[in-house]
């Protein structure tokens, strides 16, 4: 938890949290715990939802937990939903079951089912690609898939890099570059990503992205909580990258802490624990509000334009209780996040002008997937 500090300051560089943050980022994390209930009680149950009848949402990790509860709300408020997952049978089964509540109650929800392996850049570039080639506008992009896996040792992908890193943050920002021309496309249009209070406690060294220097010690909680922060730095500089014009918003947001599968890694004794405290955490049903409000609430826009005019450091982050936040001090970072922005681009294989190349309507080569050139 020391800041290094060396004689020459273009020399220094932090290798951790100073203990004040460390501590500030904790409690966060513990405050969240305790109080998510209490800031979040104006909230209804199931949220409201705006007229979604004209947009198509992706929502990736929908097979369980707050994805799963996001894209079926979605559906059922009329939005056509596509449930990006790696379990294909597990999806076509929800919606056998989705559509079978919902009959009698509308149309049929608009809703589908296509193979995501975020572990694999491969699938995240076929997937793009497959859904490019629609030509079809995409209003929002949820990325909410995510791994935590508590108390487990270290894993690396078949692209070799930190399991954690590459499903909660390498991943998903391939697939959100990779998306720009359909995002611009739908333009107004969204990426939503799912991020965690955990990120208040995470560090980033860019030159160390899968934490094997051995200047840190691993643990899930490192690798967690740097996926996290890592992901708000690359959508601050996203945020940043795109022009007002393109009318493609990003941000992240906290969903409180919430009982899902993503405890599944715990020991058995603290499942159970963890299932004795339904009072703190939320339900699914609770724990998805700040994603469809983030997705669907119409001032959202408005906020992202106001940040951006106001030269704000950070992508716009929304808490557990819907209402805007401040991220950690770290993530205003802004050289770190700078840094963080050059490396992911070099790991998933995109050129350092793949977005602005992009907006300009050309065509970008990825080293994964069969992108043409
Ligand atoms: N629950 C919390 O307290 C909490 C707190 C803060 C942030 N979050 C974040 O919320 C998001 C959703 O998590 P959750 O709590 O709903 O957990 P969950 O119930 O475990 O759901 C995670 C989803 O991600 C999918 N997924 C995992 N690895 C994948 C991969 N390699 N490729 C494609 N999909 C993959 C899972 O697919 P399978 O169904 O096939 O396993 C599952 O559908 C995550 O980003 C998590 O970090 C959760």
């Amino acid at each position: 938890m020391s800041e290094e500090t060396a004689s020459s300051p273009s020399l220094t560089k932090k290798k951790s949290l100073g203990w004040m943050e460390w501590m500030r980022g904790w409690s966060s994390v513990f405050g969240e715990i305790l109080f998510q209930r209490i800031t979040a009680s104006h909230l209804q149950n199931p949220l409201p939802l705006p007229p979604v009848n004209d947009l198509t949402c992706i929502v990736t990790g929908s097979t369980s937990g707050i994805g799963r509860e996001t894209a079926r709300q979605l559906a059922e408020a009329g939005a056509h939903v596509v449930m990006a997952v790696r379990n294909t049978k597990a999806a076509q089964e929800l919606i056998q079951q989705w559509q079978n509540e919902w009959s009698g109650r509308g149309l049929p929800l608009n809703i589908e089912a296509m193979e995501l392996d975020l572990l694999s850049l491969d699938s995240v570039a076929r997937f793009a690609d497959a859904w490019n080639a629609r030509l079809g506008p995409l209003h929002v992009l949820i990325n909410n898939a995510g791994i935590f896996a508590m108390g487990e040792a270290q894993k690396f992908s078949e692209d070799g890099y930190e399991q954690h890193m590459q499903v909660n943050h390498l991943a998903p920002s391939l697939l959100s570059v990779l998306l720009l021309p359909s995002l611009i496309r739908g333009s107004p249009s969204r990426v939503i990503n799912v991020n965690s209070v955990m990120h208040s406690v995470g560090f980033v060294d860019p030159d160390d992205m899968n934490v094997v220097s051995g200047s840190r010690k691993y643990s899930s909680v490192v690798g967690y909580s740097s996926s996290k922060l890592a992901q708000i730095m690359f959508s601050s500089v996203l945020f940043k990258k795109l022009p007002l014009e393109t009318g493609v918003s990003v941000m992240c947001l906290s969903p409180g802490v919430v009982l899902t599968n993503v405890a599944r890694d715990l020991p058995r004794f603290l499942q159970f624990l963890y299932a004795l405290i339904p009072y703190f955490i939320f339900s699914s049903q609770e724990g998805c509000r700040s994603t469809l409000f983030s997705a669907t609430d119409p001032q959202i826009p408005e906020y992202w334009e106001t940040l951006k005019n106001d030269d704000w450091p950070v992508c716009p982050f929304i808490s557990q209780d819907c209402r805007p936040a401040n991220p950690s001090e770290e993530s205003h970072n802004t050289e770190t996040a700078q840094r963080v922005w050059e490396k992911t681009l070099e790991m998933v294989g995109l050129p350092l002008d793949a977005v602005e190349k992009l907006i300009e309507g050309e065509k970008v080569q990825c080293r994964y997937g069969a992108q043409e050139e």
